[in-house]
């Protein structure tokens, strides 16, 4: 069962827990958008050598960490676990031995702070996380929540109602640039590293496709251009950072066709907003930025560090759900399982391709 309800949702302190790929993060922040303390310990060095995440090394890294990150962040604000309202924790999607390290200890502090438990949705914190950042960001809006995972056009309506619009038929955004960069040995994360690279090279210069340009079905796919990429590269007749900046324009005219496509179909809600990894982009943020001019729309997308993984996002959609619940809120159950998968929009159509994310 959830804790007793004892919180003023006007005013409360959230700790977050973030562990469901291969950052473990930490924050404390309050209803009043105040990041009071926050922690963040990348895994970079541990995965590079696989070019790519490890679940078993993750998890073990996670729970190594863990402990110690959330004292460290109560002593960097201050205060001590008492003063927290509630404890959120992402519990999926992700992979789900890291999800299962973080919720696990979000739900022995709950336990034993007599403080509710709040389950969060990993991409419910990238979604609302612009909203921590600028306190005049309204609902409706249409979001484009690019990441390493996932590859979503969703209009958030409010706190827990998302329509997915929708999503990738094969890879993710975040994962194509991985693979890109992992073509060109370019080392892991590979999405920072081809946009290093591109800056350097010739936009036009490498002919690729745009998989599902202009299609009538919405959604996106990627698969087509990164294999586009690998013969190119083996070809030997690019230089790198041209193939990398006609790589990035390939997947930015993608997104943009897409999320025109979807305008096309909705009336258009004020803001197009941008989240998760590969909002971190600036030529994605640029592109983005002319076409919300370009619709009469305002843009927004949240400072670099909260767009990707972050624990920051997660303790702010506690927050969120908090406000929405009001004083009664009783706290997600004890029992509550951490979830591989976990869609935004369990009503969303399922979509054709195998590899599809949630
Ligand atoms: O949101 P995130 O930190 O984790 C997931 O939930 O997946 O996103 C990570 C993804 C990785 O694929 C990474 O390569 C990509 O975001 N990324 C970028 C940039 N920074 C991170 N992609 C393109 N350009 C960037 N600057
Ligand atoms: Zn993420």
């Amino acid at each position: 069962m959830g804790s007793q309800a004892r919180i003023s949702a006007g005013k409360a302190i959230v700790l977050g827990i973030e562990s469901s790929c291969d950052e473990t993060a930490v924050a404390l922040v309050t209803s009043e958008r105040v990041v009071l303390a926050e922690r963040i310990a990348s895994q970079e060095a541990e995965h590079a050598p696989y070019g790519g995440v490890v679940p078993e090394i993750a998890a073990r890294a996670h729970a190594e960490r863990l402990a110690p990150m959330i004292d460290a962040v109560l002593e960097d604000a201050g205060i001590g676990l008492e003063a927290v309202d509630a404890i959120a924790a992402t519990a999926g999607p992700g992979l789900i031995g890291g999800v299962m390290v973080g919720l696990v200890s979000a739900k022995a502090l709950a336990m034993a702070s007599d403080t509710p438990l709040l389950a969060i949705n990993h991409l419910e914190g990238h979604a609302l996380s612009p909203r921590l950042a600028d306190e005049a960001l309204a609902f409706p809006y249409l979001l484009l929540l690019v990441s390493g995972g996932h590859c979503q056009i969703l209009l958030v309506e409010g706190v827990g109602e998302y329509r997915r619009l929708a999503t990738t038929i094969d890879d993710a955004l975040g994962e194509a640039f991985d693979k890109t960069a992992k073509i060109m040995g370019l080392g892991y994360p590979g999405g920072p590293a081809v946009e290093r690279l591109a800056s350097k090279g010739d936009a036009v210069a490498v002919p690729l496709p745009r998989p599902l340009k202009g299609s009538r079905e919405p959604h996106f796919s990627f698969a087509g251009l990164k294999s586009a990429v690998l013969r190119a590269y083996e070809s030997g007749e690019h230089a790198d950072a041209d193939l990398a900046a006609s790589f990035q324009r390939a997947a930015i005219d993608c997104l943009v066709d897409r999320l025109d496509h979807a305008l096309e179909r909705i009336s258009t809600p004020p803001a197009l907003v941008a989240a998760g990894g590969v909002a971190a982009n600036l030529s994605v943020r640029r592109a983005l930025e002319a076409l919300a001019e370009r619709r009469g729309m305002r843009f927004c997308a949240p400072p670099l560090k909260l767009c990707t993984d972050n624990a920051a996002m997660i303790a702010w959609a506690g927050c969120e759900r908090l406000a929405k619940s009001g004083e009664l809120f009783e706290g997600d159950p004890l029992d509550f399982r951490a979830r591989p998968r976990w869609p935004l929009d369990p009503e969303a159509e399922a979509v054709r391709g195998a590899g599809v994310k949630a």
